[in-house]
């Protein structure tokens, strides 16, 4: 008896706290720069692929994805020789977790920070201004030429961001024009757009789905489990109303004799 009302009284407590904290999300991300929603590949094996491949070559420069190992990729449909030959540094072994060479010392020389850890980083990201993958999408699409800056690079998402932008030679080099306005008699200076003035290797739209690619990736990283976890959320939820039934049940039946 003492069981069902105390997982009531549990459930309750979780709902009225998530209720508590749901707004100050929301409030801590106003006034943001608007995050463009990442296209949804997170079932698509050829883009996650791509992803992988494109986070090897460009991030784990800097970036450790140290909660991953390179044999879990066969998760993603790729042979141990694919792995192997196109995503392996020569000096790791298949059963190696995702390390970066970069020491933190020399990081903290050359960008004054050390490259956080991106084994969950699309989960760190989500915020009630997005999800992780809508953050992680916009921001590296966000990059602009800023010769104020040591690395010569500033972001519209991450203002004065330490990381260069490391996927000029694809997107090109773009500025950013500001326009002036006024609301309620009062100038200001906004964002209007960001204009090339180096076009890259890619249009606008291959880059951006090479981003989408690596998003995904990163995303399915932060939880390869991300799957089952959803099945088994459905049953979870099942049980909770179940349990809420019971608990429902049994509080009219303790009460029905008191009244
Ligand atoms: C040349 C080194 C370097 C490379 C390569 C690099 N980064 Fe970074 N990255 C950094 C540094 C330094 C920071 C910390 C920036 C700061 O705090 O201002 C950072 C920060 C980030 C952040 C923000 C993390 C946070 O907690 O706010 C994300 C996301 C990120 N990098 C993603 C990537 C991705 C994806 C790639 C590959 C496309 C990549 N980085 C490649 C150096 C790098």
């Amino acid at each position: 008896m003492k069981l069902f009302s105390n997982s009531f009284k549990y459930l309750v407590n979780s709902i009225i706290v998530s209720l508590m904290v749901l707004p100050a999300l929301v409030i801590a991300n106003e006034g943001g720069f608007p995050l463009d929603p990442a296209p949804d590949r997170s079932n698509n094996m050829a883009a996650l692929q791509n992803g992988a491949k494109l986070f090897v070559n460009y991030c784990l420069n800097c970036h450790s994805a140290s909660a991953m190992r390179y044999s879990r990729l066969q998760d993603l449909g790729l042979t141990d020789g694919q792995i192997k030959s196109n995503l392996l540094l020569a000096s790791d072994k298949i059963g190696d977790l995702m390390k970066t060479n970069l020491s933190d010392k020399d990081a903290k020389a050359w960008f004054g920070v050390t490259p956080p850890d991106l084994s969950v980083i699309a989960r760190a990201k989500s915020s009630g201004a997005g999800s992780g993958a809508d953050w992680l999408y916009t921001y590296l699409r966000s990059y602009y030429k800023d010769d104020s800056r040591p690395t010569g690079w500033n972001n519209m998402v991450f203002p004065d961001v330490a990381m260069p932008h490391v996927l000029w030679e694809l997107q090109g080099i773009r500025s950013v024009k500001y326009e002036d306005v006024e609301e309620h008699g009062k100038k200001s200076r906004v964002f209007s757009k960001f204009e090339t003035i180096i076009p890259g290797k890619l249009s606008e739209a291959e880059y951006n789905s090479e981003v989408a690619d690596l998003v995904a990736y990163l995303n399915w990283m932060s939880e390869p489990v991300q799957n089952t976890r959803k099945r088994l959320g459905v049953w979870v939820l099942l049980w909770l109303s179940v349990l809420s039934f019971l608990a429902w049940r049994l509080n009219s039946s303790y009460w029905k004799d008191v009244k």
